[in-house]
C-alpha cells in the first residue's frame, strides 16, 4: 500500500475532528489536496508552494537542518490554539484539544510504518535520545557501541550514563565521507561482541549529511547478533527519506518533527517496539513505570496541546504535499547549491555520490576561520549559514529548504565568491 492509500482515511478523519471540535483554523486556505509529483526544479510549482510558508524578513536561511520553518497551517495552529487556551487553560488543554493527541498519534505511526501502541509524543529528539539512553535497562557487563560522529547530545549522554553506572561504552570512529558504505556496515558489525546490548546508529550524519547505509546495516546487526538492541536516530531522515520502519527492523527510532515533517516548534517521537516497551524506564516518573503502554513515556504533566494538534495539521500538509517531492526539491536545491560553488577553493566533507547525501552540505576551507565566514555572510550579506565543530568534522554547514528560492542560492553563492576572492593560500581539495 503506497503512503497515498494510507493517508486518505487519516486526513478524512483528521479534518472531521478538527471541524467537530470546533477548531477549524480563521483566515487561512483549506490545505491542498493531493498534490501529485512535482519535478524539483518545477519553480512554478515551488513558488505556489513558498507561499505557504513565511517570508523571512531581513535573514536568508541555509540553516535549516537544525530546525525548520512550518507551513501557515501548523503556525496558525499555535498561534489561534494557544489563543483559545488561553480562555480558560485547563478546560481547553484537557477536556477539548487533548482528544486529538490519539489519532495524531496514529498519523505518525502510519507515516512510519509501524502501530500507534510504539509512538511517544516528545519535546524534541533529543529528549527522545536521553529517554532511552538513561532507559534502557544495563548491567555494568553490558556493552553500548555508538559512533563518534553521532549526534553530539546522543554521544555526550551515553558518556554521562558510563560515568555515572560504569556501564560499558565503545565509540567507535567512522572514515567520513571516506569510507565506502560496506566499510561502514563492516566497522560496526566488528565492533559487536557477546557483551553488546545496545549499538546506536544514526540514519543521517547532521555534521556533513551524509546518509549512512541505515536500511542494509539495520538489517545486518539485527540477522547477525538477533539479542542486540538498536537504536536508529532519524532526525534528517524521518519525513524526508525512504524511512518505512516495517522493513528497518530497529529496536527504537527516535526523530524531530520539527525538521522535514515540517511540524512546530519544537516536536520530537519516539518509537519503541512494542514487546520492549515494558522494559524501559520513563523518563519522568509514571505511576506503572514498567507498563507497556507507551503513553507512560508521556507523563510529564502539563503540556501545551496545541504542539500536539500542530504536528496534525503538519501532518496533513506532508501527506497531501508527499514525501518524494520533498526530497526531490530538496536534492535539486543542494545541486544547484553545489554547482554554484565550483568556483571556490572549498574542501568538501560531503561525499560525493548522490545516494550518500540529500540536503546538507558540509565544506572546509584553508586559510579562513569558519567563524569569519559565518559572520561576514550574517552581517554583510543577511545570510544565516551553519557551523559545525564535533569530532572529526569542522567546517560551514549549508541546508536549503524547499521553499528556499532559487535567487537566495544566487546571492549565497556571490556572497561566498565575494569573500573567497580576497582569502589567501585557499587549497581545493574535492572529494
Ligand atoms: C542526528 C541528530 N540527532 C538528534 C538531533 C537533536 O534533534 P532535536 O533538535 O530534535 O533535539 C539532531 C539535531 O540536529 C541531529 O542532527
Amino acid at each position: 500500500m503506497t503512503h497515498a492509500h494510507i493517508a486518505q482515511p487519516w486526513v478524512q478523519a483528521w479534518n472531521q475532528w478538527i471541524a467537530e471540535h470546533l477548531l477549524t483554523l480563521q483566515n487561512v486556505p483549506a490545505i491542498p489536496s493531493q498534490f501529485g509529483p512535482i519535478a524539483g526544479n518545477d519553480e512554478n510549482t515551488w513558488k505556489e508552494i513558498r507561499n505557504y510558508y513565511p517570508k523571512p524578513i531581513g535573514i536568508t536561511n541555509f540553516n535549516s537542518g537544525a530546525v525548520s520553518s512550518s507551513p501557515i497551517w501548523v503556525e496558525q495552529a499555535m498561534v489561534q490554539y494557544y489563543s483559545r487556551v488561553n480562555q480558560a487553560p485547563s478546560y481547553f488543554l484537557w477536556k477539548v484539544m487533548e482528544q486529538g493527541r490519539e489519532l495524531v498519534r496514529k498519523g505518525i505511526a502510519q507515516l512510519a510504518g509501524v502501530s500507534e501502541e510504539e509512538i511517544a509524543f516528545t519535546r524534541n529528539t533529543t529528549e527522545a535520545l536521553n529517554t532511552l539512553i538513561f532507559g534502557i535497562p544495563l548491567q555494568k557487563s553490558e556493552e553500548v557501541i555508538i559512533a563518534k560522529q553521532d549526534y553530539s547530545k546522543a554521544v555526550i549522554g551515553w558518556r554521562q550514563r558510563a560515568l555515572r553506572e560504569g556501564i560499558s561504552l565503545k565509540e567507535i570512529s567512522l572514515d567520513l565521507p571516506q569510507q565506502t558504505d560496506e566499510e561502514i556496515i563492516q566497522t560496526y558489525l566488528k565492533a559487536i561482541t557477546p557483551q553488546t546490548k545496545v549499538v546506536q546508529v544514526t540514519q543521517v550524519i547532521n555534521w556533513n549529511g551524509q546518509i549512512l547505509p541505515y536500511k542494509k546495516l539495520v538489517n545486518e546487526i539485527k540477522a547477525q547478533h538477533p539479542q542486540v538492541w538498536v537504536l536508529l536516530d532519524g532526525a534528517h531522515g524521518f519525513a524526508l527519506l525512504d524511512t518505512d520502519l516495517s522493513e528497518i527492523p530497529c529496536d527504537f527510532y527516535v526523530a524531530p518533527l520539527h525538521k522535514w515533517l515540517h511540524g512546530p516548534i519544537t516536536s520530537g517521537m519516539m518509537m519503541i517496539r512494542k514487546s520492549l516497551i515494558s522494559k524501559i524506564w520513563p523518563y519522568a516518573s509514571s505511576a506503572q513505570p514498567m507498563s507497556d503502554a507507551i503513553q507512560k513515556f508521556e507523563e510529564v504533566s502539563l503540556v501545551l496541546t496545541p504542539y500536539i494538534l500542530a504536528i496534525g495539521h503538519a501532518l496533513a500538509f506532508h501527506w497531501s504535499l508527499g514525501r518524494e517531492n520533498k526530497e526531490n526539491r530538496l536534492r535539486h536545491l543542494r545541486q544547484q547549491l553545489e554547482a554554484s560553488l565550483t568556483s571556490i577553493p572549498l574542501i568538501w566533507r560531503t561525499p560525493q555520490e548522490e545516494a550518500r547525501k540529500c540536503g546538507i552540505i558540509l565544506f572546509e576551507v584553508h586559510g579562513a576561520a569558519i567563524d569569519t565566514i559565518e559572520s561576514h555572510m550574517l552581517h554583510q550579506h543577511q545570510i544565516h549559514v551553519g557551523t559545525v565543530r564535533w569530532e572529526t568534522f569542522q567546517g560551514i554547514r549549508l541546508t536549503p529548504n524547499i521553499y528556499t528560492a532559487p535567487e537566495d542560492i544566487t546571492r549565497l553563492s556571490l556572497a561566498l565568491r565575494g569573500y573567497f576572492a580576497n582569502v589567501k593560500g585557499a587549497v581545493v581539495a574535492g572529494v
